[in-house]
């Protein structure tokens, strides 16, 4: 064994100190959830900064160019680091893991572990191997040209054993895994190539994962897939469907909110719309992104649906969930996109009047068939125009609708103390707090700790485009025993 592999050794009888960053999408947020909390039983501990941390993990996302370079800028700062303390252990995970592989390595040749995320459940493991001084350690999935499909749908295995109720934003609010990877190959997008093909959890493991997750205090479950409401889980000839799980997980006691995200326009089906209606427990809420507003960018974009198909999928939800609120995603300054066709983005960001839009400005990803096919034509500063003008439409939208709100009740889930009331550096019981709605808006009031977890009534007196500003009157005592104890002395 080396001498460094001596050092290692020692060092692994000791508490271990993880720090964990995390970007991306929701994902990532719950494979840190859950890479933590296997790493507890391993005996690490939880460091709040990388200088007392002695193992560095960075799960990553590869959707745009810049999410990776962000990394990669990190990376490098720790290279000092590194060199002054070489017990340290640096690990990068996540979509770009999977993506680059060996490239992190050559890139940063002082990280020592990749991971990607079919590989998470060997992450202790690798770490072990690390510590034992066994060198550089790297777990990836097969690409999708790789092997058998039965052989790469293999390598991609979806990482669910432990939930941690503390590496949540709240211990009452969670996301529940239900498919793996993409089968949809957007031209555009990575994500089929990071996931891997898709795959739907069986129904019992979610059911089981969604009691403990009740038995845990969680009230708010959220269901996750890349294209969440085509879920398809086959077990001879039963097949169960996203609207049969949300029956099942309607029926577990203490979970009182169900959303589920991200849908995918053309697997809206009537049924699941009805389904969303009748059981009380699931939000109004569909986040289903349209991308772009042009039928020859979704073309393009292989989205597989018209401006038309997404309009008649729009008017299913109004007649059927006519308070639903419905959020977007856009792309622009796709290959090829013409003033015209960004107007009828436009256009369709003014018919629909999502609740919100998040909006991406193109961003070429090799390995796409978006990268192969088309030239990224259309000017950073077009792209950049583009972006402010849609963000503006929306945002014009958001402060309208809210204003529908003055005056009005609404039953929030608390969250706990609000962004502003965090950075005021507010203490104590009393502070800002903040919520959400069924519909999934965001409300801050004057409030208290205690109220955490609860749902409560709001009276809403003032809007912005994102935010609802209300007032409790009531005195909520949950949690609190009614009579107070007399206290001795
Ligand atoms: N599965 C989800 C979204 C996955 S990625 C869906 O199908 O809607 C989240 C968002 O990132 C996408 O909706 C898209 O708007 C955006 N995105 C994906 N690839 C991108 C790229 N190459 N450049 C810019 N934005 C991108
Ligand atoms: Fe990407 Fe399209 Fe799959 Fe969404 S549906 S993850 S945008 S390939
Ligand atoms: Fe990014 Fe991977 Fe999610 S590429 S958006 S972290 S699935």
């Amino acid at each position: 064994m080396t001498e460094r592999g001596n050092f290692m050794t020692n060092l692994a009888s000791k508490l271990k100190r993880l720090y964990i960053e995390t970007v991306g999408c929701q994902m990532n947020v719950l494979d840190s959830e859950m890479v933590v909390a296997s790493l507890r039983r391993q005996g690490y501990d939880l460091a709040t900064s990388v200088a007392e941390a002695d193992t560095i993990l960075f799960n990553t996302c590869s959707v745009r160019e810049h999410a990776e370079e962000k990394v990669y800028n990190q990376l490098a700062r720790l290279k000092m680091l590194k060199a002054e303390h070489p017990e340290k252990i640096i690990g990068v995970m996540g979509c770009m893991a999977q993506k680059d592989q060996q490239l992190v390595f050559d890139r940063a040749p002082y990280v020592d572990l990749v991971v990607g995320p079919g590989q998470l459940h060997r992450i202790a493991e690798l770490l072990e191997k690390i510590q034992q001084g066994e060198g550089q350690q790297m777990a990836v999935s097969l690409g999708r040209r790789d092997g058998t499909q039965e052989d790469i749908r293999r390598s991609h295995e979806t990482f669910d054993p432990l939930r941690d109720p503390s590496m949540r934003p709240t211990p009452f609010q969670a996301y529940l895994r239900i498919q793996i990877g993409c089968d949809k190959f957007c031209t555009y997008c990575i994500v089929p190539m990071t996931r891997g093909p898709e795959q739907g959890r069986s129904p019992k493991d979610i059911v089981q994962e969604a009691h403990e997750l009740a038995r845990q205090g969680c009230k708010e479950i959220t269901l996750l897939g890349q294209t969440v409401n085509s879920y398809r889980y086959k077990d001879g000839d039963k097949e169960t469907r996203l609207a049969d799980l949300l029956e099942q997980i309607h029926e577990i006691d203490g979970i009182q909110r169900i959303k589920f995200v991200t849908s995918y326009p053309k697997d809206m089906t009537r049924h699941l719309l009805e389904t969303v209606r009748d059981l009380p427990k699931c939000s109004p809420y569909l986040h289903v992104p349209a991308q772009s507003g042009s039928d020859e960018v979704l073309k393009r974009m292989k989205r597989g649906y018209t401006v038309a198909d997404y309009y008649e999928m729009y008017e299913r939800i109004e007649e059927i969930l006519p308070n639903a609120a419905v959020s977007s995603d856009f792309i622009v300054g796709f290959c090829g996109e013409t003033d015209e066709d960004f107007q009828q983005t436009v256009q369709l960001v003014k018919r629909c009047r999502f609740k919100n839009s998040f909006i991406f400005q193109y961003s070429v990803r090799p390995g796409t068939k978006g990268a192969e096919l088309y030239a990224d034509d259309v000017p950073a500063e077009v792209k950049q125009r583009r972006n402010v003008e849609l963000l503006a439409v929306q945002n014009e939208i958001c402060q309208e609708d809210n204003l529908r709100f003055l005056g009005q009740r609404v039953e929030v889930l608390v969250e706990g103390p609000s962004k502003m009331s965090l950075k005021r550096g507010e203490e104590g019981p009393l502070r800002q707090m903040t919520g959400r709605t069924h519909c999934d808006r965001i409300v801050v009031w004057d409030g208290n700790e205690r109220q955490a977890g609860q749902l409560m009534s709001v009276l809403i007196h003032d809007v912005s485009s994102h935010t609802m500003f209300g007032s409790v009157e009531t005195v909520e005592l949950s949690n609190q025993p009614l009579v107070m104890p007399v206290l001795k002395n």
